[in-house]
């Protein structure tokens, strides 16, 4: 495995790469705080592609709270040991300046539309906007054929898959299942911030999702959510951002169960000071 800081680095050694003949390049594109979900999405790569490129990035750009960005997890030395170990090839580590030479006020020119202003969009103001700007640049640098991304951040794939139309860059999506702890929590690098009894109560947001999909047609909708809201607002450490039931294409929020509609179900909440979000495809 081989660990780069600079992008001239990376694009020589990616550059003599090619050069050898063609090869499929996968990218997995992260924050570090590295878990089993990224290590899966390395796993696929490896199958799906030639060479696995991995980036450890913790974009200041993308975060709207100044305090979350503080608190964010880094463990870079257990993160590159892991890495290490699922076989990655390359692993891309730049810092601030090496992603933006030019500062950080450039923004893409995609426009997302609904999908951008709705969920995250609405709850955390300029978070897609600085998530589009960091993986541009990374597409840009890597180059890559295929990209990974974790279903669990759902709204982030479909933002991310509006990128590479709106470029049309030469890059396949892949999206791939969210992994999940064994009582259904999602796994994500913010896990590691909750506290035991924010851990224990922390199951309860995929629970309600789950609740939902076996139950949609046995029920109507806004009753189903306002059930599962009030069994979340019972828990004093769970604070509801959203809980809702919306078009899987188009993010629109549907009231009235359609079977041949999709349909996905998506939670954000507060667990402590520890913000998660979480999703189930129901149809
Ligand atoms: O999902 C993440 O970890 C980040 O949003 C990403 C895609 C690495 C961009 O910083």
């Amino acid at each position: 495995m081989q660990v780069f800081q600079t992008v001239a680095e990376l694009q020589r050694h990616l550059l003599n790469i090619s050069q050898l003949g063609k090869k499929i390049a996968g990218f997995i594109p992260t924050m570090g705080a590295l878990h089993e979900g990224h290590l899966s999405l390395i796993r696929t790569s490896k199958v799906k592609s030639d060479i696995t490129v991995c980036s450890i990035f913790v974009n200041p750009t993308q975060f709207n709270d100044k305090k979350d960005f503080e608190k964010y997890p880094i463990q870079i030395d257990k993160d590159l040991e892991m890495l290490l170990e699922a076989h990655c090839d390359v692993v891309f580590v730049p810092t601030v300046e090496e992603i933006y030479p030019k500062g950080t006020l450039e923004r893409t020119t995609v426009e997302l539309g609904f999908i951008g202003k709705t969920l995250d969009g609405e709850h955390r103001p300029g978070h897609f906007e600085g998530v589009l700007q960091v993986v541009k640049r990374l597409l840009d640098i890597v180059q890559p054929d295929l990209l990974f991304l974790g279903q669990k951040d759902y709204q982030q794939c479909m933002v991310l898959s509006k990128l590479v139309e709106h470029y049309q860059l030469p890059v396949k999506v892949e999206i791939c299942d969210t992994l999940r702890e064994k009582d259904g929590l999602a796994m994500s690098s913010r896990n590691a911030r909750l506290n035991p009894e924010e851990r224990a109560v922390s199951a309860k947001l995929s629970q309600a999702l789950f609740y939902i999909r076996d139950h949609i047609k046995e029920q109507p909708v806004p009753e189903l959510i306002e059930q599962q809201l009030k069994l979340l607002s019972a828990e004093e450490l769970i604070q509801v951002e959203y809980l809702t039931i919306v078009n899987g294409k188009t993010l629109e929020p549907v009231d009235l169960y359609q079977e041949n509609t999709s349909l996905t179900a998506l939670i954000a909440a507060k667990v402590g000071q520890v913000r998660l979000i979480d999703n189930v495809i129901i149809h």
